[in-house]
């Protein structure tokens, strides 16, 4: 076994995890560990663009971003944190830009913005040009240029060594336990500060956008240290994904003019969000679309819609809603222009479907996205160990795994991108600042006994059952009942499975019994998290007897502001037991009202 010291340890070099390193390294010694080399992190599949209220193609103010952030989290978000977040939004882009982020430009050399659903111009409601873009590769370039930075500063990078267990010492993040996956060896980082940066779970379900590695680490070790989980019934499913594959298509596809249509031909967000049609917030669309497919008007019965982004039909309805252009002019496509600015989506279509979007529609489904809830943490992204806001002294937390909150019951597409910068920057100052005034908790002898018994369990289980049939019945209840559309029936009926699962798997078998890359162990491990945080889901899920952004329940359809506008915290007890427990919303400046589109 190895051991490191440093001031700080990053885990996850997403770009959260980047941010937060590029700004602890100034002041701490720092490290960062990631499972995967840096730039295969899930940042890099975020793709229409990162909000900021630049106003560069026309009129636009943080104030407005901030009010329909919250109004798109459904009114659950965190009003002090949301407004942080949107205000720092247009130096934060001007920082990337100065890093030398690539932004797509407008043709007086700006960078080059594009509307996302649920951004507007706050005086006509009419859909606002935010989305600050670099093609339809912003989290790409963002990942890019913030690891190039990383090169150049000299931060030291662990890569492809998985986290396993979070140290603790006297309530103290003290370091953290990884496997290096090359050789099977356990390495302890001892650290006077840990920021967490590991990412989201998209893999609790059958269909995702998310890559293989999305398991919601993190969370998952966060949970087993007794620390809370917060808003976890809250996970949104993006509209757009390609049909059972669950490749995100970007929201940009709809920014650029593409239009949802039903087998009867028809664009049905206007009969769903008559102002803003098929810019709506992600979850009115997602409902929208699966109640066409249920309602039979799915493309040729199938469970899927057309989203249709062919020149002819974007300036078709470009022309009926009026769109101009900023010099006023009327909106009016291209095929080349489409390719020049949705390259990859046009790539993935040819790829993956054998069709050409610039003259075939693209089937599409909602596929899980993103998880709203996450590690409970304040603004300066320091780690709440409870409904009081008492803060865990040395551990930090930033990007999808983290809840601050800014996204409430529903995050709006490019704020995600938004966060993890911001957020990443807040973790990095912090941390590095704590360091400087604290001392090593001393390293306990036993630090990296329950990471190396959690991997014996498995290697040593002597039954029979296989990851894959464990994490396939997983997905599947849990894309079933806990997805778009949710039931106190079906939602019971999921937690049982998941409960018999993990009773399951105790008795994983895994072939692979070798040390030097041995994905097969790491994916039994994953599948853990994965079962815990699924659990963890459901059972909040349940508990909340309303509807409220993503978390759409069919057996309590209204939102419920008097019994439920408040966050909800979930600890897992050692026996097994989720415990719940709530929490006020900060409301500031916007008081709820109903959500028109
Ligand atoms: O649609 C998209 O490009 C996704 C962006 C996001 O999740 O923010």
């Amino acid at each position: 076994m190895k051991t490191h010291q440093y001031d700080v340890v990053v885990v996850g070099a997403g770009g959260a995890g980047l941010m937060a390193a590029l700004y602890a390294s100034q002041r701490a010694r720092t490290a960062v560990i990631s499972k995967l080399y840096p730039t295969r992190s899930h940042t890099g599949a975020a793709q229409g663009g990162i909000g900021a209220a630049l106003g560069n193609m026309e009129e636009d103010h943080p104030e407005w971003h901030t009010y329909d952030t919250v109004k798109g989290s459904d009114y659950l978000g965190d009003q002090d944190a949301i407004e942080f977040m949107c205000y720092q939004a247009p130096d934060i882009v001007y920082e990337l830009e100065h890093m030398g982020l690539p932004f797509s430009r407008t043709p007086e050399g700006l960078i080059a913005q594009r509307p996302f659903g649920g951004h507007t111009n706050n005086i006509t409601g009419k859909p606002v040009r935010r989305a600050c873009y670099a093609a339809d590769r912003t989290g790409h370039m963002i990942l890019q240029t913030l690891y190039q930075q990383g090169i150049k500063h000299g931060l030291t990078f662990y890569d492809e060594f998985q986290m396993l267990d979070l140290i603790m010492v006297n309530g103290k993040a003290a370091g953290v336990v990884a496997l290096e996956i090359a050789t099977g060896e356990i390495h302890i980082f001892h650290a006077k500060a840990v920021i967490l940066a590991t990412g989201g779970w998209g893999r609790v379900w059958e269909i995702t956008s998310n890559a293989f590695t999305l398991t919601g680490d993190g969370a998952a070790i966060v949970l087993r240290k007794g620390l809370p989980l917060e808003d976890m019934e809250f996970y949104q499913f993006h509209p757009t994904g390609i049909y059972k594959l669950g490749i995100l298509i970007t929201e940009g596809v709809r920014g650029e003019g593409g239009v949802l249509i039903n087998d009867k031909g028809e664009r049905f967000m206007e009969r769903y969000a008559p102002t803003v049609k098929d810019l709506a917030s992600r979850d009115v669309v997602s409902r929208a679309i699966y109640i066409e497919i249920r309602e039979g008007r799915g493309i040729n019965g199938q469970r899927y819609v057309y989203l249709d982004v062919r020149p002819e039909t974007v300036n078709k309805y470009a022309a009926i809603d009026g769109r101009t252009r900023p010099d006023g002019s009327p909106y009016v496509v291209t095929a080349e222009e489409l390719l020049a600015k949705l390259p990859d989506i046009i790539d993935f279509c040819r790829t993956y479907l054998g069709i050409d979007p610039v003259t075939e529609p693209i089937p599409v489904q909602p596929t899980a996205h993103y998880a709203m809830g996450g590690i409970p943490t304040n603004i300066k992204a320091e780690v709440l160990a409870d409904e009081k806001g008492t803060v865990v002294p040395g551990l930090y937390a930033a990007g999808e795994t983290a809840c601050v909150s800014v996204h409430g019951a529903n995050r709006l597409g490019t704020n995600s991108l938004l966060d993890i910068v911001v957020f990443g920057k807040q973790a990095g100052i912090h941390a590095a600042e704590y360091a400087e005034g604290a001392d090593f908790e001393p390293l306990p002898d036993d630090a990296a006994d329950f990471a190396r018994a959690q991997l014996e369990a498995i290697l040593n289980s002597q039954g029979s059952e296989r990851i894959a049939d464990i994490a396939t019945e997983m997905k599947r209840v849990m894309m079933d009942h806990v997805g778009v559309f949710r039931t106190a029936e079906g939602m019971q009926q999921a937690l049982d499975k998941i409960r018999e699962l993990k009773a399951r798997f105790k008795y994983i078998h895994i072939d692979d019994r070798g040390k030097t890359f041995n994905t097969e162990l790491l994916s039994a491990w994953e599948l853990g998290n994965l079962l815990d945080l699924a659990e963890v889901t459901t059972i909040s899920a349940l508990a909340r007897t309303e509807s409220r952004g993503a978390h759409s329940r069919e057996d309590y359809p209204k939102r419920d502001d008097e019994n439920w506008l408040k966050h909800t915290l979930a600890w897992m007890h050692p026996d097994g037991q989720v415990e719940l427990r709530y929490k006020p919303v900060v409301i500031t400046k916007y008081q709820p009202k109903e959500r028109v589109y």
